[in-house]
């Protein structure tokens, strides 16, 4: 997820672009960039690595840039390292793109979103004579225009109409033609874009706080829309290019309600970004119903000589490989162990050279998952990152890397982060079934398809989200909560506990249920709270009567069951329904009420869910 800005109008287009871009640096931190045009000049891009702090240094605030139009970007990389020559703006023209200054390029851009048919529509372009500069997909996008502006000559709003026809994947866009000074062109599918207005300037913005500053009066472009754009004036074209009108709203938001887009907390926030995060996980790895892991190096064959696999990892990526677990024996008949980074590195595990080890991190910088990746290295064993962040530490050191494509993550408790894990780890149980002959074609394209429907699933649990509002509200005051399961239930309870521990101070533990009465089970006490998670069929019997064995001692009980098993109601004195899906993907949906059910107690408490005590986002220290 990136942050794009635009300015056309009568005042100096820097300071505004830099202004714009230090409140997007939520959706996106590793590099930016500005392209500033004056008047009929070539425009001058200017490019940093790093925070943004970098591009305002290296501009003097926006200040050096002459010119009253402009575009600017700051990166989340999703294709291509954090490097000067990755950073956006792109350009059509021939250039080495990490030199800053005036460019030769009839089209200049900056893009947020996913281009999913870049590689196609890049080879089409080295045909067609382009040249490449970059790893990136924008670039492929930027020139892609260019082609189509110099094959028909219609103009600029026929060229990207013709572009987004062509490619697949989302995009908002920003874009200068060299021909049109002081002009704007944007296009829209799929990435947030708005475009603001007063009486002789407009504002181009990946988001409202963006641009709040300047003007709340905004045009909310549609999906598959192009807008040109002048000072105090824009104009909107379908994909056909006939115009359309679109109505102006005034913004109530304030800057930092804007910057949640609304939410109280960015952990909301990203418990309601999980749909789009799995969405855009699944279809990086799986198009139609073919799974892809060549982008990292992962084939049939190397798959099929696999004997084990351990997954490494810290706190809730643990809990990620605890569920993969389930599904890596079952679906591809693979040994699979599951370890503590922070232990992991002090094991005198024999060599493995048919063992493939997964470091699963969102931050791709935890201290204790980079040193077990070293040490597994050493091990002569293969190793295979999933990180969300590209060019991360973990990402550079692993033999092969998969990204999860959650962007962003600013809450201290991951959730999308974690949901998009979920997925790349269920992708690779079913590819290494499939490798080993354990699973059949029709099987994996089953398996794909449901895990289609997993978004618009947790969609129908988060419209439901008031229930665990209210029952958060009767456990504000509780001492002890237990999570309970067996199976993958076991790996849901790792996770509901950790969430509640972390972001509401309240002690809780995860237990597998089978194991309470070797012990535990003397804690329960009247009232004490015992959530148990009830997703597997085969399973969820035994612990439902373990359930009722705490409550036989006081427990007030929640259980977290798929619709249809209603009986639950006798047992539980709250029950909590999700949609139904193969049982191997219930992870996806019962942790989004786990989610929920953490935030709004932490909520109830009065605490500062984003930044909860003691913790820091990425753990760097060992
Ligand atoms: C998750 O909510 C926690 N904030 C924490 O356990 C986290 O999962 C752990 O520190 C691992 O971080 P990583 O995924 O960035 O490696």
């Amino acid at each position: 997820m990136c942050g794009i800005v635009g300015y056309t109008g009568k005042r100096r287009a820097g300071p505004i672009l830099l202004d714009g871009l230090s409140r997007l640096e939520y959706r996106g931190y590793d590099s930016a960039g500005m392209a500033v045009r004056d008047g009929n000049k070539l425009a001058e891009v200017v490019k940093a690595t790093g925070k943004l702090i970098h591009l305002a240094d290296k501009t003097d605030q926006g200040r050096a840039l002459e010119g009253t139009c402009g575009i600017g970007h700051t990166r989340w990389a999703t294709h291509g390292d954090p490097s000067l020559v990755n950073a956006h703006p792109h350009v059509s023209g021939n250039c080495t793109g990490s030199a800053s200054g005036p460019v030769e390029s009839e089209v200049v851009g900056v893009h947020n979103g996913i281009i999913e048919n870049y590689a196609e529509l890049k080879e089409k372009l080295l045909r067609h004579g382009y040249t490449f500069y970059s790893d990136t997909d924008t670039e492929v996008l930027v020139k892609l225009v260019d082609y189509y502006y110099n094959k028909y000559k219609i103009g600029p709003v026929d060229a990207i109409t013709r572009t987004m026809v062509r490619v697949r994947g989302s995009y908002a866009l920003g874009l200068m033609f060299q021909d049109y000074p002081g002009e704007i062109f944007a296009a829209r599918k799929d990435s947030p874009l708005i475009i603001g207005t007063e009486e002789d300037a407009s504002y181009l913005a990946s988001d409202v706080p963006a641009i709040l500053k300047y003007t709340r009066d905004v045009y909310y472009i549609e999906n598959l829309q192009v807008a040109r754009i002048s000072p105090g004036h824009v104009s909107f074209y379908d994909l056909n290019g006939d115009e359309r009108s679109l109505p102006l709203t005034t913004i109530t938001w304030d800057a930092s309600a804007a910057e949640k887009e609304g939410y109280e907390h960015f952990m909301l926030k990203e418990i309601h970004e999980q749909p789009e995060a799995v969405q855009n996980t699944l279809n990086s790895l799986a198009a139609e119903d073919e799974i892809h892991l060549e982008e990292a190096g992962i084939t049939q064959e190397f798959l099929a000589g696999l004997r084990e696999v351990d997954i490494v990892a810290c706190g809730s990526a643990w809990h990620v490989g605890m569920a993969a677990r389930v599904l890596l024996e079952d679906l591809a008949g693979v040994p699979t162990r599951v370890e503590l980074a922070s232990e992991y590195r002090y094991r005198s595990i024999p060599t493995q050279d048919d063992t493939l080890v997964v470091i699963i991190s969102q931050s791709g910088e935890t201290a204790d998952s980079l040193a077990a990746l070293r040490a597994a290295k050493e091990r002569g064993a293969a190793t295979l990152a999933v990180v969300n962040v590209v060019g991360s530490s973990i990402a550079r050191e692993a033999d092969h890397v998969i990204y999860t494509k959650a962007g962003p993550e600013i809450a201290v408790a991951t959730t999308k982060a974690y949901s998009a894990q979920l997925i790349v780890l269920y992708i690779l149980a079913i590819a290494l079934g499939a490798a080993k002959g354990r699973i059949t074609s029709e099987q994996k394209a089953g398996y794909i398809r449901e895990l289609r429907t997993i978004p618009d699933k947790i969609r129908r649990i988060l419209e439901e989200k008031e229930r665990l509002q209210w029952f958060s509200s009767k456990i504000v005051n509780a001492h002890d909560i237990f999570f309970i399961g067996r199976g993958l239930d076991y790996a849901m309870s790792l996770e509901g506990s950790l969430k509640m521990k972390e972001i509401s101070y309240i002690h809780s533990e995860a237990y597998a249920a089978g194991e309470l009465k070797h012990g535990t089970i003397s804690l329960i006490e009247n009232n004490t709270l015992v959530v148990g998670l009830l997703t597997q069929s085969a399973l969820y019997e035994k612990t439902l009567s373990n359930m009722t064995e705490c409550k036989a001692r006081g427990a007030y009980l929640m259980g977290i069951t798929p619709n249809g098993n209603f009986q639950v109601e006798d047992s539980v004195n709250f029950a909590l329904y999700i949609p139904r899906t193969d049982e191997h993907f219930f992870p996806s949906l019962a942790v989004i009420p786990l989610q929920l059910l953490a935030y709004y107690t932490s909520v109830n408490r009065g605490l500062d869910v984003d930044k909860p005590r003691n913790l820091a986002k990425s753990v760097t220290v060992e």
